[in-house]
Order: C-alpha cells, then structure tokens, then sequence
C-alpha cells in the first residue's frame, strides 16, 4: 500500500527529548512557570456512600494563608452535570470513599494540606455495596463494553457441544483491581481568564480533556486551552480527565486572576484516576480426540460503579484467537457504590488473556498435546468473529520461532520434574495479541520553510514512549528529508485533530495523518510552485479522517472493513518456586510478536519489554485490596501496592519477526504499546503449574497459594 522509501523508519534513532529528560529540563505540567499561583489540596469523602450534613471550614478558613474552602455550598454552579465522574461539588451527596467533595486554597501547598486537615465534616451514611461476589444476583449486560464493542457473542451450541466433546474443561479464573500508577502522580494547573479556561496537565490527549471539559464549564471548547508536553506516564489512568481536572478549573474560576496547581499525592491516586476492575473469569472448552477445539465460551463478571458505567472488555480476544464451530462470550456487570474503573494497560485482554491463556494450558494437558502444538492446532483461518480474513497472522510463526529461541524441546512434559536446590524449576507459555487501530479524525500541519526545515504539528502527546521520535522518523520518511531537518510539536489543544495515546493506535493514526499531510505537501510543491519551496515558504493541513460515526469498535482503516487486523506473539517463561517457601522468582521472559513493521527497534523494544514487566507484576504483585466495609484500597501506596521493581526483573528477551502488515496503515506497523502485558501473566502462571504441579487460576501468584 505504501510507496515510502524506507530511510528513518526502522532505524533505532535514540529519544528526541531524551538529553531534556535527562537533564532535567523537560518542564512537565507541574513545573510550567505560572505568576503568584495558589494551590488547591482537595477533600476526599470519607465515607463509601451517603450524604454531607455539615460542613465546618472555620478554623481551615482561619489558617493564614488559606484563601478558600471550597465546598458544595459555595462551588460554581456547572453548565453540564451529564458527565457524573467530573460533576463535583453540586449536591451533598456522596456516590464512593474518595469522591471529592471539596477542596482548600492557600498561598502554599503546605498550608492547604494543614487547612484541609482542620476541616470538620459531618455525614449521613447509607450502608453501600461495596463487593463483587460469584453469586451476585444484581448482575445486568452492559449495553456495550468500553471502546464499543459488543457485550456479548454467540455462534453454533455450546452446551450441545460440551456434552458430546471428548475432552472438557470448566475452570474459573479470577483477577484483582489493579492501578495504573504511573511515576508521575496527575498535575493540574488551572489558569482562568477572560472567559476561557487555560489547563496544563499530564494526558494522554490534550483534546479529550478540552472536548469533556469545555461543557462542563459551559464554555466553547475553543475557549478551553489544554497543553501537556511531557507526561510520565499514562497507562490508561489519562485519557480522560477526571474530578480532581474539574476541581482545579472550579477553585481557579472562584480566586480570580490566580493560577491554581492541583499536584494529587500517591494515595490519591488510588480513588481519583480510575483502575481496572476485578474479573470473575469462567472458561468452558470442548475438544474432540485429536486436540481440535469444538467449543470455547468465556462468561465474564465484573463490578461497575453506580456513579458511571464502564464495562471491560475482557472477553474480546477468546472472539478471534481460536478456532472452534461452537462459541460464546459473555460481559455481565454488578454495579456497586465504588469509583468507576476505566482502562488500564490493555483492558479486556490484560485478564481476559490470562483466563483463556491458563485454560488453553490446562487443556492442552488433559488432551495430551504440547501447549505450542495444541495452539497451532487450532489456528483459524479467518477471524472466527467476523469472518473477515487477518491482515495477517503470523502466530504461529512466533510460536516456533520463540520455542527455538528459549529452548522449549529439551523440556519434560510433565509438572514438577525439576528440582534443583530447593528450587522448583518449570517453563511456560501462552499466546499474546491485540487489536490493530487506526484512529479516524487526525489530521497534520506540516510547514517547510526556504531552507528546507519541517515543522510538524498534531496534537498527539508522547507518554513515555517516544511519540515524539517515531513521527520524526515517519515525517522524514514521508516528506524524504533528513530527520534533523523535522521539529515535531505535539501537546497542544490548538495543534491539528489528534486521537488520544490509547488503544496502542497513536503512532499508527497519527503517523497516518503526518503522512497524508506530507503526500499533500509535495502535491502542492509540484502544482502550484514548481516543485520548489517558496521563499516564503509553504503550509498546508491533510483532512482530518471522518470521525462522524465513531459507534462501532474503533474503526479508521479504510482496509478495516475488509480485514481483521491484530497483532500477536508469543510469551515464554522460566520461573523458580522455592520448595518450603513457595517463592516465586521469574529468571527469564522471552517474546516473540508480530508486531508488522517496526517504526523504531530501540523505542519499541522498550515498549515490548515494559509491557512484559507490567505483566509480570500482574503475574506477581500487582493487587488493589479494597476494603468492603469502609470502600477504601487500604494499600494505597507504593509501600502496599508493590509493581515489579529491579530485583523483580531477570532476563527479559524481545524478539519481533518484522513482517510488514499491507493493510493496516500507511507505514505497515502494528500498535506495541500494549501487546507486551497481553499472555505474560498466563506463561507465568502456566510456568508455576509446570514446576511444582500447582495450577493458580487467582491473580496475583502469591506464596500463600503455592503452599498446599
Ligand atoms: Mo490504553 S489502557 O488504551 O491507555
């Protein structure tokens, strides 16, 4: 499809603003120099659901210093309540522990923190439901699941065939609540002048926070100016703004001509920002005497939040991964009086992966297989969902060609075979994929001056993962100029249409659009001005794509409609389990993926290795305890909520087959941002089954399952 001369792309060009970052120059939001502002610590509620009798800010409002207690009974009246999650501070009602319900003003964030602390709430409580259990009886099908798809899939009998199949499996897996907690806890400053709302923050889309705040505040979303240029990290937990974005813009609208920094601390950061929910996982499989899949079904539940609804899709990969005539997947949500969960680091296919991965292994035993030839056995030969053939599907190719790399053949069969020194010795593997987006409604601005220099402009926002460098690299592809001669400016509301960093999409919808706009450039050079650039210079914008009927499962490609279009691999593990202890250590993760062609090996490597440390501190660590009488995570921080650290990680290997894909964007690439958590967990947890003969079908895999 594409005719670019591949020159940039493919080259490991280290990270643009790495020196900036290095040295401490890159100014994230917090650090934007604003004149004489206040600063705004907010008010959580502190019980999980009722109602504020009183409020009592005397002696907060007292303190030297504090400038403003705001509360229910003095916030700013919003033109727009429709979005429950950012309609604060409007009534004395609480809907979860943590909703913010206020918020104190001062002259240093010191004597905000002290203030908040003197203020004296008093509540009515209600008894709230605060835990998802098995049985609940209150579980309803969400009208969709998140990025609009479908909640539940049927096709052919599954009963019918589980009752006649040689071989079955029944098996429920579970997964926690997990946070994002990226390193940088969410920033606002909120500045408001004229009329208009000015916000620096740390987001995964600069124009999502303009498009949901702007009626909020009843303004026209040309009014709202939203800029982040560097952002530590997103992992989900930004693309959307949230109530604390809200809070900020209302103190900002009440102390006039002020700019006000809202910093959330850690703790905070476990009830403002979203998380993923837990998942109550069942599998059912069917398969006849030779190992083929007859039947496949993947019933889903989890808790939703009674202030606002988001439903994981967590069943959305068992849909296209394997073959088999008879197959159903079903989401079913309970909803309780907690904060509303959001997507995190790949939603649906972190957990959903994990369920069918561990039962994929379990089967491949009662059938007798190899866990890799039981897989590839049931490879489809179009996308058993749609119908629709792969763009292209080279998992098994990842399969084999991960099993050479790790070693696979010398290993014995059967669990718990190997011992060496008090150490349980055992290996795994499990399949990994996502969806391949291209986002429609960007669009680019490139401008070349006289001397041949290109400005790039689209309001994309790099979280970390070197956003910026790949669209240097795509542009110079694109435009054939040299990379030193692009500047690329992201991070800004006023920039060109740009889809947020989400569902692994930004480099290629994007990149797409830099592309166009350069294809427009060069038509433009050529018709109107010779093929030389004016001395003037010259500038031009590509079309956004129509984004009119965004309904469906995110679509873009124009090949969308042709092609199922996803990216696979392949995940290895090694893992040692102390014998008297049941301590689980991971020497050793190897990847494969099919990740089309690699716009950056360096950048993406970091990725795919990020992505398979995420999943191995969701095989290990990562676990939110909510606590079910008082509604609050009562490991609130990084002292409680461990993420692998250092002494965590041993050898991570990633590998890609470099395959271009012809259809799922101009460059050929496939999204990487989220693929690498996709199967970690489950070649972990099938690497434990294999040592020491224990299947764990709860995450995380903590000692005290290991010890039966
Ligand atoms: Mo990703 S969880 O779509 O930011």
């Amino acid at each position: 499809m594409s005719a670019l001369r591949i020159r940039a792309i493919g080259t490991s060009l280290a990270r643009l603003d790495g020196p900036e970052k290095v040295k401490g120059t890159a100014r994230y939001a917090w650090e934007q120099s604003v004149d004489c502002p206040a600063y705004l610590v907010p008010l959580e509620a502190t019980i999980a659901t009722g109602r504020i009798r009183g409020i009592d800010a005397g002696a907060a409002t007292a303190e030297p210093g504090v400038l403003a207690v705001l509360t229910h009974e003095n916030a700013p009246r919003l033109a727009s309540t429709a979005d429950p999650e950012l309609a604060i501070l409007q009534s004395d009602a609480v809907a979860f522990r943590g909703q913010l319900i206020g918020g104190v003003i001062a002259e240093s964030s010191e004597i905000a923190r002290h203030a908040a602390s003197l203020v004296r709430i008093d509540y009515e409580e209600r008894a709230g439901e605060l835990e998802l259990r098995r049985d609940g009886t209150d579980l309803y099908a969400p009208k969709n699941l998140n990025a609009g798809f479908t909640t539940d899939t049927f096709e052919g009998d599954v009963d019918a065939a589980l009752a006649s199949a040689a071989v079955t499996l029944d098996a429920t897996y579970t997964t926690p609540m997990e946070h994002a907690n990226p390193l940088e806890p969410n920033p606002t400053i909120a500045i408001w002048n004229d009329g208009g709302l000015m916000l620096y923050c740390a987001t995964q889309g600069v124009q999502m926070v303009q498009a949901l705040l702007a009626p909020v505040f009843g303004l026209d979303p040309q009014r709202v100016r939203v800029i982040s240029p560097y952002i530590g990290g997103g992992f989900g937990c930004r693309c959307f703004p949230y109530a604390d974005v809200a809070l900020a813009a209302m103190a900002a609208q009440l102390i006039a001509n002020r700019p006000i920094k809202l910093a959330l601390t850690r703790q905070q950061m476990f009830t403002q920002v979203g998380y993923r929910p837990p998942s109550i996982q069942r599998i059912r499989l069917g398969a006849d005497c030779g190992g083929r899949l007859t039947a496949i079904a993947h019933d889903v539940v989890q808790p939703t939040a009674k202030i606002k609804e988001f439903a994981e899709q967590t069943a959305i990969a068992t849909r296209m991964m394997y073959a088999a005539p008879n197959r159903r997947t079903t989401h079913r949500v309970a909803a309780l009086d907690i904060p509303a969960p959001n997507p995190l680091r790949g939603p649906g296919e972190a957990p959903g992966m994990f369920a069918l991965e561990s039962a994929m292994d379990e089967m491949a035993l009662a059938c007798g297989m190899d866990p890799i030839e039981f897989r590839i056995r049931n490879e489809p030969d179009v996308d058993p969902d749609s119908g629709l053939p792969f763009s292209s599907r080279h998992l098994a190719r990842c399969l084999r060609d991960g099993a050479r790399r790790f070693g696979w053949e010398a290993r014995d069969p059967n669990p718990r075979a190997r011992r060496e020194q008090g150490w349980l010795v055992g290996t795994g593997v499990a399949a990994s994929t996502y969806p391949t987006y291209l986002i429609p409604g960007n669009s680019a601005t490139i401008r070349v001056s006289a001397e041949g220099r290109y400005l790039v402009l689209i309001a994309a926002a790099d979280i970390g993962t070197g956003a910026r460098t790949a669209l240097s690299q795509i542009a110079a592809d694109a435009l054939e100029a040299r990379v030193e001669d692009i500047e690329v400016e992201i991070g800004d509301s006023r920039l060109p249409m740009a889809f947020m960093a989400g569902g692994s999409a930004g480099t290629a919808s994007w990149g797409a659009a830099i592309v166009e706009a350069a294809r427009l450039l060069r038509e433009r050079l050529l018709s109107d001005h010779g093929g030389s650039v004016p001395a003037e210079g010259l500038e031009v914008t590509s079309d956004p794509m129509r984004m009119a009927d965004h309904a469906g499962p995110l679509p873009g490609s124009p090949f969308q409609e042709k092609y199922a279009m996803h990216a696979f691999g392949a995940q290895f593990a090694e893992v040692r389990v102390r014998a008297d202890t049941g301590e689980v250590r991971v020497p050793r993760l190897l990847g494969v993926f099919d990740v089309g062609r690699m716009i950056n090996p360096k950048l993406g490597r970091s990725q795919l290795l990020g992505g398979m440390t995420w999943g191995l501190s969701m095989a290990l660590h990562e676990h939110s305890v909510l606590d079910p009488r008082f509604g609050h995570v009562v490991n609130h921080d990084f002292a409680g909520y461990h993420i692998a650290a250092h002494a965590d990680v041993g050898s991570i290997e990633v590998h890609w087959l470099g395959l271009e894909d012809p259809y799922t964007n101009p460059m050929g690439s496939k999204g990487i941002g989220e693929l690498g958590i996709v199967g970690t967990a489950a070649a972990i947890a099938n690497a434990v089954h294999h040592a020491t003969g224990i299947r764990v079908r709860d995450l995380p895999i903590t000692l005290d399952k290991l010890l039966q």
